[in-house]
């Protein structure tokens, strides 16, 4: 097979990257390794930034994002079993996030992209990114028992965290940084309504809780637990029970709990690698880099990532320019690390660590007041929530 672009991984990158090809008349074959049922059943994060919902909209799978997303301007910040409101619209000119699962925005992509009529081809093993320093890269996987080979003139490494793409780059060509943070967060899914219409993260002595959502019916909540702790340690009595506790007085008191329909835990950690493209593989989200989920990042940073990338390539395309594909990598990156930083910020300034002493918790404390107290804190997290500039 031969197509202009071989996307592997269909996550919202992959399918965003794709769908956003698709229109500007680009070919493109997306390469999956898991099935689509099984990319649906992820449940991932769901905060959505103003310009992730314009370039949606750019494709034409916006409808029922429009119709059923949750349009917020403000958060809560609680600390000292005290709620404060950033009022973010108030502090950036009116811009806001939009509260709709991942798992949404994947399954409206996945209709756009049948629609389209471009090629998927999920369960596809031992996908391989070939010969991408030269002039002529290559991407083999196998379908049912068969080997197949696709060559293009462009590889797009969307397979996420633990994917093939950046693990084929040579060693010395790439550089990469890391934090791990000694915490991980316990999240639940569960049909009851949320606690209070707005998003509440919370700092506590016994660790950090959020408070999110999904629909009017339907809430998201998170815990921060350790490292070493399991899903089963953790009975939904006994995770209501922990939230209540962090909670302040009000949010606790009208708390409606009811069984969870999911249960995780996933640790935190920050990544990022560079460069991003390598001859003609470019890598897009997850692959690139990893943010801890306080400052609902992940999901944005991608799309952000994918608009560079799909711009370069019309680029390339339109007009028979590598310009932006030259520059794609450093223009990408800029706005990585401004989020890397931003989800570390946060994550440092609201949980607990293991070695928080007196003097840390105290600091903390003064940080947090000083963001909810100063126009110029508020306007800083602000900005920066609701997604800076492209
Ligand atoms: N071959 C083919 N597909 C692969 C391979 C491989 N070797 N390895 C991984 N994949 C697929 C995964 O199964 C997954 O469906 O690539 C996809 C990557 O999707 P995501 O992990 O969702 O990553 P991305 O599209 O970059 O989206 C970033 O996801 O994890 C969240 O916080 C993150 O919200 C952010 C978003
Ligand atoms: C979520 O709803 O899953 C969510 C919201 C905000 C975050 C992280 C996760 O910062």
């Amino acid at each position: 097979m031969r197509t202009q672009v071989a996307i592997i991984g269909a996550g919202p990158a992959g399918l965003l990257l794709g769908q956003l090809l698709h229109t500007y008349g680009i070919d493109n074959v997306i390469l999956e390794r898991r099935s689509a049922d099984y990319v649906l059943s992820r449940i991932r994060a769901g905060v959505l930034e103003q310009g992730t919902v314009s370039l949606l909209e750019e494709v034409g799978v916006a409808t029922r994002l429009h119709r059923e997303g949750l349009v917020h301007g403000g958060i809560e910040l609680a600390f000292d079993g005290v709620r404060h409101r950033i009022d973010m619209a108030g502090s950036t000119g009116g811009k806001v996030v939009t509260v709709y699962g991942q798992t949404e925005v994947t399954h409206d992509l996945m209709d756009a992209r049948k629609a389209a009529g471009r090629i998927s081809i999920y369960e596809a093993d031992n996908v391989t990114p070939l010969d991408f320093d030269g002039e002529r890269p290559r991407v083999t996987y196998v379908k049912d028992g068969i080997t197949h080979e696709i060559v293009c003139d462009f590889i797009a490494g969307c397979d996420g965290s633990h994917g093939i793409c950046h693990q084929s780059v040579p060693e010395g060509a790439i550089r990469t940084y890391q934090r791990g943070y000694p915490f991980g967060w316990l999240g639940i899914l569960s049909n009851t309504p949320p606690v209070s219409p707005e998003l509440i993260y919370t700092k506590h002595e016994r660790g950090f809780a959020l408070c999110s959502m999904r629909s009017p019916t339907r809430s998201r909540y998170y815990l921060q637990c350790t490292l070493d702790d399991r899903v089963d340690n953790w009975s939904d009595q006994q995770f209501w029970d922990e939230l209540k506790r962090r909670l302040d007085r009000e949010a606790a008191d009208t708390l409606v709990t009811g069984p969870s329909i999911e249960k995780s835990i996933a640790p935190l950690r920050s990544f990022v690698a560079e460069p991003m493209r390598f001859g003609r593989l470019m890598l897009a989200g997850d692959a690139a880099h990893i943010v801890p989920p306080t400052g609902a990042k992940g999901l944005n940073l991608a799309v952000s990532d994918v608009r560079y990338l799909s711009h370069a390539l019309r680029e390339y395309y339109a007009d028979k320019s590598s310009a932006g594909l030259d520059d794609y990598s450093s223009r990408a990156l800029a706005r990585v690390w401004k989020a890397v930083r931003f989800s570390w910020w946060m994550t440092s300034m609201m949980h607990r660590f293991p070695d928080t002493d007196p003097f840390t918790d105290r600091v903390q404390l003064a940080e947090l007041s000083y963001v909810v107290g100063s126009k110029a804190a508020t306007t800083s997290l602000a900005e920066n929530y609701v997604g800076l500039p492209f």
